[in-house]
């Protein structure tokens, strides 16, 4: 295959992959039913059996899996095939309680890595391109899933692991590769490495972006784009689906994550029923697993809020970029508010860089939003109050909240290495 070539799937007609997906779901369940003592109960629980499924619409009849399921089955329970198949576990750190853990057999990490090379492919990336991967590397899935897609596009990378910004942005001067994967919010922190270091970030070597982990605006990637001189494009996964390289965005349209649907088979539902929605209509995100051995996941809640949109660039459909997860909205006043809408006003301020944080506080028996956020390097301190005010202005017009702002200056808050934590709930502790 030319080593640009498109997958002959990624151009099939839509008939070709729904019936590739009805066979291959139609083996998942059977495979989770017989295998995983945990499907099967779920499965005799609700009264379906893998026979029940005709068509994909039928997918709707079969339970959910969450998060706790996954907890409650910790750590290996959740495994359907037995333990000298699998040859690689990962596991997600989790905020709070147990973490999830994931295994792989031999075929898994193949498909994932073809899935990681067919987005690098997808970002117009060959085995010409010197890629730096600075994703974490260890239980997280970023960097060695990444590192894997990379070896196999027959790429060069650079496994530099996420941390020691100062050395990322000298491996950056020195090798020269030409992409990196990283967070965006890393990404943000390399740059200032790169300008602090070389005058400017601009002329360095790189041509794209391959970010993802965490929920990011269009504006943030306009920001980096500039700042960098480089395409930034989209890239999404999840532990439980498999890691990076679920859904990937084409360099031709960057008009959000194309999903690879002959793996991961994707629904929208309402949150709070459990109906499936329609596609382009908002809601959370639901993945099956259509070839996986090691862990299947059956109907797999993410919680990611998005919309399914057609197919432009291949065949398959679109996610819309991640408005957030359904965790992290607040309601402040009764409105709904989700960090990214406070992201996109802090960029539309002038002076102000992408790196905050969102502090949840009691005023009264009400909730309130108090931001921190930084000005460019070289502004005056005293410019502080005045664009604190000017964002606060810009949030109470485009979100319709009133929020508290404080600007700090340059260099004042910390540095995120991985995905940024930007909600501080300090309700309790207040
Ligand atoms: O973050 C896998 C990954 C690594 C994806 C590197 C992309 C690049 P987890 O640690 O299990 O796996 O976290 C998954 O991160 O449910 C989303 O909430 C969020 N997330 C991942 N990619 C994106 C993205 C990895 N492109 C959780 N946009 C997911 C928005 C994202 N959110």
């Amino acid at each position: 295959m030319n080593n640009n070539a498109l997958e002959s799937i990624e151009k099939a007609s839509i008939d070709e992959l729904r019936s590739l997906q009805l066979q291959r779901m139609k083996q998942t369940l059977q495979h989770a039913y017989q295998n995983s003592p945990v499907y099967k109960k779920k499965f005799d629980d609700a009264g379906v059996h893998p026979e029940d499924l005709k068509s994909l619409d039928d997918l709707a009849k079969f339970p959910f899996t969450t998060k706790s399921d996954l907890r409650d089955n910790y750590p290996f329970n959740m495994f359907a095939v037995p333990q000298e198949k699998i040859v690689r576990v990962h596991a997600s750190s989790g905020t709070t309680g147990q973490p999830t853990v994931v295994g792989y057999t031999q075929k898994d990490i193949d498909t994932w890595a073809d899935m990681v090379a067919r987005s690098l492919r997808a970002a117009g990336l060959t085995n010409k391109d010197i890629i730096q991967v600075s994703y974490g590397y260890g239980l997280f899935t970023g960097g060695l899933g990444a590192h894997y897609g990379v070896e196999r596009l027959g790429a060069t990378v650079i496994p530099m692991s996420g941390g020691q910004t100062d050395r990322q942005a000298q491996l950056i001067h020195d090798f020269k590769p030409t992409a990196l994967m990283v967070t965006p919010s890393y990404c943000f922190n390399i740059i200032e490495a790169l300008e602090e270091k070389f005058g400017t970030a601009k002329d360095c070597s790189i041509k794209t972006g391959v970010f993802g982990a965490e929920p990011w605006t269009n504006e943030m990637r306009r920001e980096i784009e500039e700042r960098m001189g480089i395409d930034a494009l989209d890239i999404y996964g999840l532990s439980e689906v498999m890691g990076p390289g679920v859904a990937m965005e084409c360099l031709e349209s960057k008009d959000g994550p194309t999903i690879w649907e002959d793996h991961f088979y994707p629904e929208i539902i309402n949150p709070d029923t459990g109906e499936v929605l329609a596609d382009g209509e908002l809601g959370e995100l639901v993945f099956t697993t259509i070839t996986k051995e090691g862990m299947p996941v059956i109907r797999y809640r993410t919680r990611d809020l998005t919309r399914l949109l057609p197919g432009t660039a291949r065949t398959m459909r679109r996610m819309d970029k991640i408005m957030g997860r359904s965790d992290d909205m607040m309601i402040i006043r009764g409105v709904n508010v989700f960090p990214s809408q406070l992201e996109e006003q802090i960029l539309t301020v002038p002076g102000l860089i992408p790196n905050y944080q969102i502090h949840i506080c009691k005023k009264g028996h009400m909730d309130a939003l108090h931001i921190r956020t930084e000005m460019q390097q070289n502004m005056p301190a005293t410019m502080g109050p005045q664009l604190a005010q000017q964002l606060k202005t810009r949030i109470k017009t485009m979100v319709g909240i009133s929020v508290s702002v404080e600007v700090l200056g340059a260099g004042s808050l910390p540095r995120s290495e991985g995905k940024a934590q930007r909600v501080f709930d300090l309700r309790q502790s207040a």
